[in-house]
């Protein structure tokens, strides 16, 4: 490489490039990790090799880098490494970048046009023996989740056939099946949408076809014991706006919110589309039904949160201009109206949930978050100017009052999506512990915090210190250590 990067927001701060990969083994860590966590905490982020061939670059464009930060008898122990992906290879071998814009084939150099293009930097997921790397735009790839290396794109023995996945699969919990969709699923911009579950050895029993009113971008779903709900957000596709050198997305503000309700067994006539006012749905914390009734919780922003995806006049809303409500929708299957009722859980920008993963799909009552907390205060001078996605506070929420209990990271410091561990396989719902990175943006330097999942208010438990910078992650999961018995 003999090109910079370019001083543009997405490589700037904490998010300058890194680059780096290896291992640190039993980091310093101030206070006391439990015992009881036994497992891995895996995250995956961009991180993108080479500088971008375009000259600039959205966030979502970088290659995936996937951490996994191993717990046992109290030392935490870390690994830091790159999905081999096709494009990671090829530009590897090139030592320069060969991908244009992001999902615009149209931009890339002409040597890598029949060679895959996603970069798998959105989630990693545990499945079947396998860790999966996934972005929306593509198939996952499949690494060993002891050493972090990647084994192959994973399309499911050949079975899954639609040309992307989600990033957001749900994994069921009393029956171990992952369950997951693909939209643009004919690839481009197409209405197509697949609807597919695996179980728990990861054999396909399920796929779905149908199509959506229109082709926009769905990022996550909710998956309950009988239902997945699909929201629809209104970024609208459109190819031929890329062939002319524009964005694949495109916010509309006439477009209202659709939500796919598809039963899991059920067939495609079955599936619902219900409508609510032009707003953005976010991640999902959850959802669960009663049969005929399907609840699912979720914030939603009231307008478009990607600056780098403007509307048509290339307008965007400054990010603490808006404003967000965690909902509990509720779409009633034996009702023919498609308008959803809701109540509003709470008002905070409260984003990137989880819960226990043993309550997913079910009824159940609290949520870890982080959240933009913009009346803590932030010392600019010394951590540096907030370009893009921040947020400075974690904190655990009861679904029931919509009351929460949390912890602000500190004025020089942002925080990255948390994930639940729970004390032990059989304890209640919502004991354990809430792990989180945390970048000390003055430090150039980032942290692993564990709180005490009920006490969040308390402050880290343990410190875990990371000699380096993570860059802004997307995803992650707490993997326990029966899923992958060492
Ligand atoms: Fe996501």
């Amino acid at each position: 490489m003999t090109k910079p990067f370019p001083h543009t927001p997405t490589f700037m701060t904490i998010d300058e490039p890194f680059r780096f990969e290896g291992e640190l083994f039993d980091l310093e860590v101030e206070g006391t990790i439990p015992d009881e966590l036994d497992g891995t905490f895996f995250r995956v982020g961009p991180d993108q090799q080479f500088p971008p061939k375009m000259g600039d670059a959205n966030p979502f464009n970088g290659d995936g880098i996937v951490t996994a930060f191993r717990f046992k008898d109290g030392h935490a122990d870390m690994q830091h490494r790159y999905v081999r992906t096709d494009r990671f290879l090829a530009e590897r071998a090139a030592r320069r970048g060969l991908f244009g814009d992001y999902r615009n084939p149209f931009t890339d150099d002409p040597s890598v046009k029949n060679i895959e293009r996603t970069v798998s930097n959105t989630n990693v997921v545990a499945h079947a023996g396998q860790l999966l790397a996934m972005k929306e735009d593509g198939p996952p790839y499949a690494m060993d989740p002891r050493t972090l290396e990647t084994r192959q794109l994973w399309d499911w023995h050949g079975r899954m056939k639609a040309t992307s996945f989600t990033a957001h699969p749900k994994i069921d919990p009393a029956t171990g099946e992952l369950v997951g969709y693909a939209y643009a699923a004919k690839g481009g911009d197409s209405r197509d949408i697949a609807f597919y579950s695996f179980d728990r050895q990861g054999r396909m029993t399920r796929e779905l076809w149908f199509q959506g009113p229109h082709a926009s971008m769905i990022h996550d779903c909710g998956v309950s014991e009988r239902y997945t709900v699909l929201p629809m957000i209104p970024q609208m596709m459109d190819v031929e706006r890329i062939r002319r050198g524009g964005i694949l997305f495109q916010w509309d503000s006439k477009v209202d919110q659709v939500y796919v309700v598809i039963p899991r067994d059920g067939e495609a006539k079955d599936i619902r589309f219900f409508r609510a006012p032009n707003a953005l749905p976010g991640h999902v914390i959850n959802a669960f039904d009663d049969g005929g009734k399907v609840y699912l919780d979720l914030p939603v922003v009231n307008g478009n949160v990607f600056w780098f995806f403007p509307d048509a006049q290339g307008r965007h809303p400054d990010p603490s201009s808006l404003r967000t409500q965690v909902v509990r929708w509720c779409f009633d299957m034996n009702s023919p109206s498609d308008t959803p009722t809701a109540s509003v859980i709470a008002e905070i920008s409260a984003e990137f949930p989880h819960v226990d993963d043993r309550y997913a799909g079910r009824p159940y009552r609290y949520a870890f978050m982080q959240a933009s907390d913009w009346t803590k205060p932030y010392n600019a001078d010394k951590a540096g100017p907030i370009m893009g996605f921040f947020f400075n506070t974690f904190l655990t929420m009861d679904m029931n009052t919509g009351k929460t209990k949390s912890w602000f990271a500190g004025d020089t410091s942002s925080t990255q999506e948390p994930v639940f561990a729970p004390t032990r396989p059989d304890g209640p719902e919502g004991e354990g512990y809430v792990l989180g990175v945390v970048n000390r943006r003055a430090e150039h330097r980032s942290d692993l915090v564990i709180l005490d999942a009920q006490r969040m208010d308390e402050g880290p438990i343990a410190t875990v210190k990371i000699p380096a910078r993570l860059k802004y992650g997307i995803h992650g999961n707490w993997v326990p250590a029966t899923t992958f018995p060492r």
